[in-house]
């Protein structure tokens, strides 16, 4: 029986070639630490820990560095996340307009909680603050979609339509 976290894929399903590939595009660039990890986070979805030993490797680098510029930029993740990412505004217009409502009716109807990804990859859930569209909210946001005066009804009519979209 495996000891990983549920939501840790695997070593053997990431397929390094891809990584291998980001590398040798940059491999000769000065600086390019953060090209790299951006490439491969680009073509995974995020930056599988496999990764991370190979760029380690083949930069010449830390592992321990690599893992200090992971974690100091938020553009980086390290665990998968959805096909789509929901974020609802938290900001003070949207508070008022009664976001919290609409993030608890998002918890309700997909089962995961505040930066958390459903089992079948398909949602990740984020509250985030100020979107800069005070005048729509309550606020929401599908990948680049956006979803001006959500109610309770607007998210059962967007979880019906994403859980009919495909997965890539
Ligand atoms: S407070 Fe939600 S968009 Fe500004």
């Amino acid at each position: 029986m495996s000891n990983a976290p549920a939501e840790e894929v695997p070593t053997e399903e990431i397929d390094l070639a891809i990584a291998n590939q980001v590398i040798d595009k940059y491999l000769t660039l000065p600086g390019n630490l953060m090209p790299v990890l951006q490439g491969i986070q680009e073509e995974y979805g995020y930056v599988p820990k496999p990764t991370v030993a190979l760029v380690a490797e083949r930069l010449n680098v830390y592992p321990s560095q690599i893992y200090g510029v992971l974690t100091f930029y938020a553009q980086f993740h390290l665990k998968p996340r959805g096909r789509y990412i929901i974020r609802v505004c938290v900001g003070t217009a949207c508070h008022v307009q009664g976001a919290e409502r609409i993030v608890e009716t998002f918890f309700d109807k997909l089962h995961i909680g505040h930066a958390e990804t459903s089992p079948d990859l398909r949602y990740t859930f984020e509250k985030v603050a100020c979107l800069g569209a005070c005048g729509m909210a309550p606020l929401a946001m599908v990948n680049d979609a956006t979803y001006g005066s959500m109610t309770v009804q607007k998210v059962e009519q967007i979880i019906a339509d994403y859980n009919q979209r495909p997965m890539k």
